[in-house]
């Protein structure tokens, strides 16, 4: 069936049942390597909003996972244009809990070129955790410049601006279930 897509939105590039599908295997192999154990899933704000909530209600369906899954979140802020970062990343909100001693998997939506988890690895792992990974709904590998860890991925990225399910254009559009791509004509030349 046709959908109809927002204004702005050229084409669906990744559907919310590919979404739901990446989730659960990362979930799955989250719940093997936390088997048995207590995890504070650390999701980063504003992007990861849903893979973090969808990741830990995955999670919760798997009967020998985690003992128990609790949430944290972050907020970061990186700067740069519409395209892409520049590198420089701040902290705008800390966890609500300290991770000293626990296991973390920090939860993003995209990683690109990877500074602000290269950013969130370093200040988080200063914080003697008991371990820390990170879980990337979305790798974007083709303008990385940073080397970063991703222990699980969800799926590979096109080379598009890529707008939905938590990704934003100046704010809009991160609240589509599905990933999309925008009309070039919205982006700035
Ligand atoms: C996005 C995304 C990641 C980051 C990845 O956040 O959520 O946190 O960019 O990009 P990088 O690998 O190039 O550093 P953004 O700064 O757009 O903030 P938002 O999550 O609030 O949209």
């Amino acid at each position: 069936m046709q959908q109809t897509l927002p204004p702005g939105i050229e084409k669906v590039l990744i559907s919310a049942d590919e979404i739901a599908a990446a989730n659960a295997r990362m979930a799955a192999a989250i719940a093997r390597d936390y088997a048995g154990a207590s995890l504070v899933l650390v999701g980063v704000l504003k992007g990861a909003v849903f893979v973090t909530a969808d990741l830990a209600r995955a999670l919760s369906e798997i009967a020998d996972g985690p003992s128990d899954v609790q949430l944290d979140f972050i907020a970061v802020s990186s700067y740069g244009n519409a395209h892409r970062s520049s590198g420089e990343v701040r902290l705008i909100q800390d966890t609500t809990h300290a991770i000293e001693g626990r296991h973390v998997v920090v939860v993003e939506d995209i990683i690109d070129n990877g500074h602000t988890l290269h950013y969130l690895r370093a200040m988080l792992g200063n914080r003697s955790p008991a371990s820390l990974r990170a879980a990337v709904l979305l790798d974007k590998p083709y303008h990385r410049a940073v080397d970063v860890t991703v222990d699980y991925v969800g799926l590979t990225c096109p080379d598009e601006f890529v707008v939905g399910y938590g990704l934003d254009y100046q704010e809009r559009y991160r609240t589509l279930p599905y990933l999309a791509k925008l009309r070039p004509e919205v982006l700035p030349a």
